[in-house]
């Protein structure tokens, strides 16, 4: 699959001194928790940190809300809605703040879309080509997780599962704990079939979570060390990008 879309690059170039860290991986792999303590650490080291989640931009909040409520999307419209989030978050939020210099934790980016949507039938091609605008990361993290690892992380202790979460519009199964599955397992077909394409780091999910941690602050010490000692920008502690009061390092 890699070959077929190599000719062209996947992402824009980061020509600027700010760097976006991505993580990635199906629900329950972990990706939020390390993504809070790695932000903690770099904050910890004078940093200006950011967050941008997925599907968080104010511009398409009530239209997914509407269209999710009564069940109106179909795969591509659902597809087109999220890359709208994306496109609204990376303009008025990403981009600004990697140009002046921030680094940007980014829980689930654009490998999220090529996943999702694929697994809910929209064409490789199409979804990648519809994320061309997107910067290109400077870590993308992958939290690698057998699918039933995953589940057990995740419902055991949560609410029920949503209909559009749980692939309930795809028809794969009438249980939506079944559904769930299924779909979590095509995402997760998606995601590894892609490693090499998007270049992902590939962190073992089922370790502890000191030693993910470990691991992933390897990685950045080694792959952007020396760009942060130099270009990056700082901001005093204690405090995040949005004036916010952040709370001391866990680990
Ligand atoms: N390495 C780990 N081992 C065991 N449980 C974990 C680990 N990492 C995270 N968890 C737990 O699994 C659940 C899902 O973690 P979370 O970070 O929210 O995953 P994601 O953001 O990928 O959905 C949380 O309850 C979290 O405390
Ligand atoms: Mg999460």
């Amino acid at each position: 699959m890699g070959t077929a879309f190599s000719d062209m690059p996947l992402f824009v170039p980061n020509r600027y001194r700010g760097k976006l860290i991505v993580v990635e991986g199906i629900d329950g792999s972990g990706k939020s928790t390390q993504l809070s303590l790695l932000s903690h650490w770099l904050r910890s080291q004078g940093y200006a940190v950011a967050f941008s989640e997925w599907n968080s931009s104010p511009l398409v909040r009530q239209t997914t809300r509407r269209g999710k409520k009564k069940e109106m999307f179909t795969p591509t419209t659902f597809s087109l809605l999220h890359a709208t989030d994306f496109a609204d978050r990376m303009e008025s939020y990403i981009l600004p703040l990697v140009k002046s210099g921030a680094i940007v934790c980014a829980d689930r980016y654009a490998c999220t879309a090529f996943a999702r949507d694929v697994a809910r039938g929209v064409s490789r091609r199409w979804v990648r080509n519809l994320y061309r605008f997107a910067l290109h990361p400077s870590l993308n993290f992958y939290f690698r997780t057998p699918l039933d690892v995953a589940l057990g992380r995740i419902l055991g202790g949560r609410d029920a599962l949503k209909y559009y979460e749980a692939g309930m519009d795809l028809g794969l199964a009438r249980d939506v704990e079944e559904s769930f599955r299924i779909f979590q397992g095509r995402i997760l077909d998606e995601y590894e079939a892609m490693i090499e394409e998007v270049g992902f780091h590939v962190i073992d999910a089922t370790l502890s979570i000191e030693e993910q941690q470990g691991i992933m602050r390897e990685i950045v010490v080694r792959e952007l060390g020396d760009s942060l000692r130099n270009g990056i920008l700082h901001q005093p502690a204690g405090r995040d990008l949005n004036g916010k009061t952040t709370t001391s390092p866990v680990l």
